[in-house]
């Protein structure tokens, strides 16, 4: 299993953009406005959804290319399930007719399928068609695809809290014990790294109850275009500009090639990524 290059003008962006500064390990998307797209084009909302599905196809490889580790896509929130019947139905559909249509490929480009959320309230054929991708996909090397299904950031953050409360009661947990290190490995995602470029389409500045314990430090991006229309070139955009910020994590740019050679910390990597960027 190879992973397919990229080729001509777009082989030279992506060696660009992996040339000029750190490549995000962790880019999570709240894949926004389908709905619009669609009602744009006086088509049915649900068309929005089917071309949103090629926007996925074409991120997830353009992502694999660039090198980044981890995609976290929100593609149905716990809120969701409050939309009309119909479009909840319709969307399922979808999701299953993607997965069985796709597993193949993303396989194919060593793609590592997870998904977050609350699994058990999905259809079932849906539920087995996701484990199945899983079990097929495990071993490979590739971008760690997070499908976020029936997740909300409220929801792993309570679904936690009572897991934790569980285990005080039982007295396998301690009070001292709980540090937000220990919160993080209750959560869904905590076997990711928090992401370091959080996207949003549809220009909203909404996080709308994604991962938002996992984004207190992530970089933000609002692009304009609707899901459907956010392809490849938006993403080099997207990535372009956070190779453009300087992330202190609270901390003064100083500091930051300073904790670096000591070996002290998180930002390991900082320096060149500032070094980098600055020559770009
Ligand atoms: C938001 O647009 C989009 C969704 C709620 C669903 C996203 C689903 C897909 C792209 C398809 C399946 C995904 C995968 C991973 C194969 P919206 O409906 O809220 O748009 P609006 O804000 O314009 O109404």
């Amino acid at each position: 299993m190879a992973l397919e290059k990229a080729t001509g003008h777009d082989k030279k962006l992506q060696d660009r953009l992996i040339g000029s500064g750190d490549v995000p390990r962790h880019i999570a998307i709240i894949m926004d406005g389908n709905g619009r797209w669609a009602q744009k084009r006086g088509l049915p909302r649900i068309a929005g959804h089917h071309e949103g599905v090629n926007s996925v196809r074409d991120i997830v490889e353009a992502c694999g290319q660039l090198g980044v580790k981890y995609l976290t896509v929100y593609a149905f929130s716990t809120e969701n399930w409050k939309r009309p019947q119909e479009e909840v139905s319709l969307l399922m559909r979808l999701l299953l007719k993607a997965l069985r249509d796709e597993k193949d490929r993303l396989h194919q480009n060593e793609v590592k399928l997870k998904v977050v959320g609350d699994i058990a309230a999905l259809p079932q054929d849906v539920q087995d068609e996701l484990l199945d991708g899983i079990e097929k996909m495990k071993d490979n090397k590739g971008l760690t695809l997070i499908l976020a299904l029936s997740y909300s950031g409220r929801w792993d953050i309570t679904n936690a809290i009572q897991r934790m409360y569980d285990e005080i009661r039982s007295g396998s947990l301690k009070k001292e014990q709980i540090t937000q290190e220990l919160i993080t490995s209750y959560l869904a995602t905590k076997d990711f790294p928090d992401p370091d470029l959080l996207i949003r389409t549809s220009g909203e500045f909404r996080i709308s109850n994604f991962l938002i314990w996992q984004i207190a430090y992530s970089e933000l991006f609002i692009s304009q275009e609707f899901w459907p229309s956010f392809r490849r070139k938006q993403l080099y955009e997207a990535v372009s500009n956070f190779q453009r910020r300087e992330r202190r994590f609270g901390m003064v740019s100083e500091q930051l090639n300073k904790n670096e050679s000591s070996g002290l910390d998180p930002l390991r990597g900082m320096e060149r990524f500032l070094k980098s960027a600055s020559k770009s």
